[in-house]
């Protein structure tokens, strides 16, 4: 087991309470009264067409953007209320991963998957690790990270010499070395093979079983079915939050093309009824007892 020894003064990041939390841009909100809770640990799809409101909701949790209205908590923290300095300790401790990779091309794979750590240290360790390359004992996390996730012997790769699937590696190396509390991963599989998207979840999947609560924007519907918990959101507003049973073709066709205003609700009644009788835990559907808002 790889891992990073966290300084025993931080308390976990806990649970995510976010309450009508509405983004703004220009007018149109990306984000309109938006509530939910994510406890620690969890693993939780996020869906919806594009422009729906997926990234913004990514943004919010690392305080990216100004909420127009709303609260979001992280644990005991109020996030938008958090001192600099507060809100840099938070931000160590989310793990981020993006489509486009955001890896630094220019640095070679290894000191990408160092910048998990280089978080954690003092300036001029960071500062040495940029000029001299990581220290013995980080270079052999990075050489055993890189091989866990298919890339031994790289960590000197220009990492824009790697193709996209393994700089998506070196992304989930540098989650492996940063171990975080809350890992954002946007769309993390849509522009790599599905050898490394394989990959890719086994890892997320293995972080998050030791610990990590787990956030993937996905557009990949049957990705997006092997997470217990999914939630849909639509025009920045949740319109589906439950299992992967109860999100029926039906649904999803709402979800992503049809009216969630829905015509078809004394038969999702029905439906809703047969769902419950067979869900562990069908209190997360949301407001609608169809589990469509009815904003
Ligand atoms: N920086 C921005 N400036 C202006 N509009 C934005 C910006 N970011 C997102 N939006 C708009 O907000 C809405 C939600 O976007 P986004 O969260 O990126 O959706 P998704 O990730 O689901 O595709 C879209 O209408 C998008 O055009
Ligand atoms: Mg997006």
């Amino acid at each position: 087991m790889i891992s990073s020894p966290r300084s025993k003064k931080e308390t976990p990041l806990g649970r995510l309470a976010l309450e009508d939390v509405t983004v703004r841009f220009g007018k149109s909100p990306a984000l309109e009264d938006f509530t939910i809770e994510v406890e620690p640990g969890e693993r939780l799809a996020v869906i919806g067409a594009s422009g729906a409101g997926k990234s913004t909701l990514f943004r919010v949790l690392t305080r990216s953007v100004a909420l127009a209205k709303g609260h979001i908590a992280v644990g005991e923290r109020d996030l938008y209320a958090l001192s600099k300095k507060e809100l840099k300790g938070v931000r160590r401790r989310i793990g981020t991963i993006y489509q486009a990779y955001n890896l630094v091309p220019q640095l070679p794979a290894g000191v990408n998957a160092a910048l998990g750590e280089v978080g954690g240290m003092s300036s001029l360790k960071t500062l040495r690790t940029f000029l001299a390359g990581p220290d013995v004992a980080l270079a052999q996390r990075i050489e055993e990270t890189l091989d866990r996730v298919g890339l031994a012997g790289r960590a000197r790769t220009r990492t824009a010499d790697l193709s996209g699937g393994q700089q998506q590696r070196v992304a989930v190396a540098r989650l492996l070395v940063q171990r975080p509390d809350l890992i954002l991963a946007d769309e993390p599989f849509a522009a790599v093979d599905p050898v490394t998207t394989e990959r890719v979840i086994g890892t997320l999947f293995e972080l998050n079983d030791e610990g990590a609560t787990l956030l993937v924007n996905l557009h990949d519907v049957s990705i997006a079915r092997r997470f217990p918990r999914i939630i849909a959101l639509r025009e920045g507003r949740t319109v589906f939050d439950g299992s992967p049973e109860q999100l029926t073709e039906e649904r999803l066709s709402r979800i992503y093309a049809g009216d969630p205003y829905g015509t078809a609700a004394e038969q999702d009644y029905e439906d809703q009824d047969n769902v419950r009788r067979h869900v562990e835990d069908p209190v997360r559907l949301m407001e609608g007892r169809d589990g469509i808002s009815a904003h």
